[in-house]
Order: C-alpha cells, then structure tokens, then sequence
C-alpha cells in the first residue's frame, strides 16, 4: 500500500535556514522571555504585597496573576509557591491569568509550601486550603459558594459567606486542565483529579477522580 505523504509548501524554509533560525531565536526569545518574567515578577510581587497578599519567600510569578483580597480576609501564598500567568508559562498556552479571589471579611485561601496553579481560579467566600506540593492545572477552577442564591421570591441574590463551605485539597494533590472542583468538597493527600471533571463530592486519599459525574477509584487502579 502507498504511505501517504505530507503536502509541501514551497515557502517553507530549508533545514538549513531552519537550523540558523533556531540557533539565533530560541536562545534570544528564551533570555527575553527570562528578563520579562524576572522584571514583571518584581513589579507584580510588589503590587501583590501592596494588595495585603501574605508572600513567603521563593514564591515565583509567571505573568501578572489576579489577586484580589477582600477587607479583613486573608490570601496567603506559602514557600515556593508558584502563579503561571502568562501564555508561555506552561505547555499548554495559559490563555487567562493564575486568578486568587477572597469575596468576603474572614474568608481566607492558603496555599502550602511548593504547590502550583497555572491559570487556575481560586475564589472563597470562606475558606479554601491547598496542601503542599499540590499542583493545579491549566484553568481548573475551584469555588467555596455558588455565588447566587435564591430568595423566597425565587430572586437570585448574592450569596453570603453563610452559604460556602469550605474546601481543602490535601498534599500532592494533582488537578487536571478545566477540572471544577465545588463547595465543601475534600480531597485527600495524593489523589489525582482527571482533566475536566466535576467533583461535588469528597476524594479519599490516593483516590482518582475522572469525569462528570465524578466516578472515584482507588488510585493504583488508573494510574
Ligand atoms: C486522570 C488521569 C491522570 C488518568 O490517567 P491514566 O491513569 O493514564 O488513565 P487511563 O487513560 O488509563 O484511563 C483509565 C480510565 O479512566 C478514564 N479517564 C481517564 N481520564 C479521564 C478524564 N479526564 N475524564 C474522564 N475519564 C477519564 C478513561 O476513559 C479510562 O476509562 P475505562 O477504564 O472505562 O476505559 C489522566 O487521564 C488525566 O486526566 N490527566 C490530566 C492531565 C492534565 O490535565 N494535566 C495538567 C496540565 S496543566
């Protein structure tokens, strides 16, 4: 049987051409690209601080993440922790910004020591806790509240902090891309939620979590 061939362009540039190109670009794009992540980090780390963001030392930024911090709430971003941002930051194109939201007085987020998010939302009205070395991937995103709720009239109205519940990811937790992860929801040290999935529910502990609606297996059984 014939293989089948790839159409040519005749523009495309020789291997040779090719080979220059890389030689002279990727090194120079990857220094600007070094220099733009180490001057916007300083510029961002400083508007964070002045936000009234906790930063330990070693946090890394990425681009210019979203940190918004309610009066009298806490955010605080543990040691090594890092907030992918910007379009080259990850493999996969972050096309929107690491965003870390607290909506009300006395809600509170933590991030523990080396865990990650690359373009992902974290936004409590109470409490959201991420364990250590947990990582969050490409635009996952996690919420304490429905946001709206509806009044005895049927009226969707703001939700109020007494409507959240608290989240918390243990450690080394791993969040796939566009992954959702509700109110109230617990996840246990070491388990792995699949790209895309709906968790409503708890995850016990090296546990993985695939699909809508979440189906839950012990880990050794995926991975
Ligand atoms: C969850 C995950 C880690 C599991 O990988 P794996 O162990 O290699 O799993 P497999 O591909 O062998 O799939 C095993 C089963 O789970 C299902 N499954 C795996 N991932 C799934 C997902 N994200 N959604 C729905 N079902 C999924 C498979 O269809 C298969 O089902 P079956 O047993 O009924 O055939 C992987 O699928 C995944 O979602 N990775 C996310 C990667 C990612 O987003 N990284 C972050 C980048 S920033």
């Amino acid at each position: 049987m014939r293989e089948a061939t790839l159409p040519t362009c005749p523009k495309t540039p020789g291997p040779k051409n090719e080979a220059m190109g890389g030689w002279i670009f990727r090194p120079l794009a990857r220094i600007l690209q070094k220099a733009g992540w180490w001057i916007g980090e300083c510029i961002w780390k400083q508007e964070a601080r002045f936000r009234g963001i906790e930063l330990s030392p070693r946090v890394s930024f990425r681009g210019r993440p979203c940190l918004a911090r309610a009066p009298g709430s806490r955010i605080v971003l543990g040691e090594g922790v890092c907030l992918n941002s910007s379009l080259r930051s990850n493999p996969l194109g972050c096309s929107r910004p690491a965003t870390i939201r607290t909506l009300f007085p006395g809600a509170e987020i933590w991030l523990g020591p080396r865990s990650g998010l690359s373009a992902a939302v974290l936004c409590a009205a109470r409490s959201i806790v991420v364990g250590e070395g947990t990582l969050i991937g490409a635009e996952a995103m996690i919420f304490d509240t429905d946001f709206h709720v509806a009044n005895s009239e049927g009226i969707w109205t703001l939700a109020g902090p007494e409507h959240a519940q608290p989240v918390t990811l243990g450690r080394n937790v791993f969040v796939g891309a566009r992954a959702i992860i509700l109110k109230g929801v617990t996840i246990g040290d070491g388990a792995v939620i699949g790209a895309g999935a709906v968790v409503t529910r708890d995850v016990p502990p090296h546990h993985v979590a695939v699909g809508n609606p979440v189906r839950i297996q012990p880990r050794n059984r995926l991975l």
